[in-house]
Order: structure tokens, then sequence, then C-alpha cells
């Protein structure tokens, strides 16, 4: 490639990520949903109704039109197509790209300065931008839950025996609860139980239980998945991209506990990122941000896991275990069921 070639190939990446700064400006802080309930308004009209300072406003109107997302209106503005897609409630909403890009770059800066010593300040780095946590949850649901619900979910009968038993299936890091509440949608006899560390996760996830008419059924709580003790045997503990979260610390306690909460029979449903054995694999697209993010894991005191690392650990302990992999290899879900008899 000529300095010329790369010059204009980083130019247009760099324009890319500007892109999403703005946009991830409006998407956090109402901008886009607002002027989709207005369908048109001038800048000062959409910072009284989102209630943003007016010169603020004013100034992202201009960057926002700048880069598409707006389009000129008699009025003043309305959305482009681009702008609608970034807005959070629509159905195929592509607001996590935004929310991913600012996360990224606040995990690039933390690893540039981190790894000068070696510090690893664990999961509340993820917390540090005010802004960025109360979407994290949002984020992972609009990522996952269309692959779960119309791949992932059919292919594990393990969900429809629970739902006849009326069992319990125990979500440890939940995030914003989506999962167990796509699980009490789907099934009207299964019951669920979330943990996680992040109280804004909790706050979301029963807010949206309630809303959902799901309150009955599904639980909600605040806590460390090491200190957690549960009322009664569960059917199903399952970990969405949670597992490598806790992994460094001291995996084999965690899988013994597990199997104490199983009643005989019971499942562990364990979902993650496909970390490849093979590391040219690493250049296909999917798996560059997942290489990315392995970085940024670091930082949290994690570390993304193969498949077969995760399988092993169970079937070791005399479980039957499954892995199925999805989305071009890049998801693993390992499913480890409990002998009936010990
Ligand atoms: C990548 S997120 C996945 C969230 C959710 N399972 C999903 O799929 O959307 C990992 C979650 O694990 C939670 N977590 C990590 N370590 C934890 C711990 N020790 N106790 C409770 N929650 C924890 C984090 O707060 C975070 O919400």
């Amino acid at each position: 490639m000529t300095n010329e070639s790369l010059t204009l190939q980083f130019r247009q990446q760099a324009q890319g990520a500007l892109s999403l700064n703005i946009a991830y400006i409006g998407v956090v802080n109402g901008l886009f949903a607002t002027l989709e309930r207005l369908g048109s308004a001038s800048s000062q009209q959409l910072a009284e109704q989102s209630a943003m300072d007016q010169a603020y406003v004013l100034r992202w109107c201009d960057a926002a039109f700048a880069f598409g997302y707006l389009e000129e209106h008699a009025l003043g503005f309305r959305l482009s197509p681009s702008g609608s897609a970034m807005c959070p409630d629509s159905k195929e909403t592509l607001m996590p790209i935004a929310i991913q890009s600012i996360l990224s770059a606040h995990m690039a800066e933390r690893a540039a300065a981190l790894m000068r010593t070696g510090e690893r300040p664990g999961e509340s780095t993820l917390a540090e931008r005010t802004t960025v946590l109360p979407w994290f949850g949002r984020m992972l649901e609009a990522n996952f839950s269309s692959l779960f619900n119309h791949t992932i979910l059919p292919q594990i009968p393990a969900y429809a025996q629970v739902n006849q038993q009326h069992g319990l299936v125990v979500d440890l890091g939940c995030g914003n609860g989506w999962y167990l509440r796509s699980l009490a949608q789907h099934f009207p006899h299964l019951r669920g139980f979330g943990l996680d560390g992040f109280a804004e996760n909790i706050r979301q996830a029963q807010e949206k239980s309630q809303s959902s008419g799901l309150a009955n059924r599904l639980q909600f709580h605040c806590g460390d998945i090491h200190q957690l003790q549960l009322p009664e045997p569960v059917q199903l503990i399952a970990m969405n991209r949670a597992l490598h979260h806790v992994f460094e610390k001291d995996p084999e306690t965690l899988i013994d506990w597990m199997l104490q909460q199983l009643t005989p029979g019971g499942y562990v449903v364990i979902w993650e990122p496909a970390w490849p054995n093979d590391r040219s694999r690493l250049h296909t697209p999917a798996l560059r941000a997942m290489s990315f993010q392995n970085l940024s894991e670091h930082v949290q005191g994690n570390h993304f896991l193969h498949p077969e690392e995760i399988r092993s650990l169970f079937s070791r302990r005399g479980m039957q275990t499954s892995v199925s992999l999805f989305n071009q290899d890049t998801e693993a879900v390992i499913v480890a069921q409990r002998a009936t008899m010990d």
C-alpha cells in the first residue's frame, strides 16, 4: 500500500470513529428518541424537549447534520435513515455500535496507562463513565437477544424441560435481565432468579420485569456470585458472557458450588464468546472485535476462554456435556447436565 492510500484509509477510519462519537451523544441524551417523537424540531425545541442545554444541542445538531444523522427541514431538523437507526427503542436499533465505540475508547485509554504497571483494576472500570453504565445492559440485549430467541433457544431442550417441571433458572451475572425475560416469555411455567454485581443493571431488570408483567415469576438481586445463597435447589444455572468474569478467581470452587445447587438431572448452560485456538482466525472481522475486547477484559481481570476449556471443567466432574457453536463459530454454548443419580 502507498502512503497516500494508507492516509486515506486512516482518515476514513477516523471519520467513522467521529461519526459514532456524535451518535453516542445523541443516544445517551435521548436526542434521537426525542426527535423521532417530535418528527421535526429546531435545535432549541430539541433541547427543551430532551431537557438538555441549548448551546450544546445546537453544536450537536450541526455535527449530527454533518455526519448525516439529521436532515434539514422547514422547522429545523428531522432524522435521516441513519439517525432513525440510532433510536434505542427501534426494533433493529444500531445503538449498540455507538455505545460500544465509546466503551472501547475508554478501555483503550485505561489499557494504555495500566500496561505501564500491570495493574488490573477489575469490573469497576466499566462503571467509570457514568453515561455508559446505564446503557451497558441494553447494549448487550440489543446485540444478543435476537440470536438467542431465534437460534439458540430452539436448540437447547433443557429450557422446555425446566418449564415442564415449573423449575427455577438462576442467571449469574444477569445484566439487565433480558435472558430471563426471554425465557419467561417463551415458557409460561418457568421461574427465574437473576444476580448481578451492578445495582443499575438490577434496577433496570426489576423495572422491565414489572412492565412486561413477569415480576411474579422473575426475581432480581444485586450481589456477588461468590457470596450467593439460593433459597431452593435449582433446575438450571445459566451464565451468559459472565463465566470469564469470574474464571481467573477460582473456577473449580464455583463449579463445585453450582453442582451442589443443582437438582439431580439439572443443567448448567454457559454462553461465552468462543476464543479461537488458531490465532490466524483473529483476522476475520467478527473476531477482530473480540481480540480488542479481550484486551479490555484483561483490564477487568478477565480473559476469554476456549469452548473446550469450559466443557472439560464440567465433564471432569462427571457431567454430560455438549458444545454448540453459533454465529460463524464466534459464540459457544456449553450445556452440562448433572447425573440423575450420583
Ligand atoms: C458481559 S456482562 C453479561 C450480562 C448478561 N449476562 C448479558 O448477557 O447481557 C457480565 C455481567 O456479569 C456481571 N458480573 C461479573 N462478575 C460478577 C460477580 N462476581 N458477581 C455478580 N455479577 C458479576 C457484571 O456486572 C456484568 O453485568
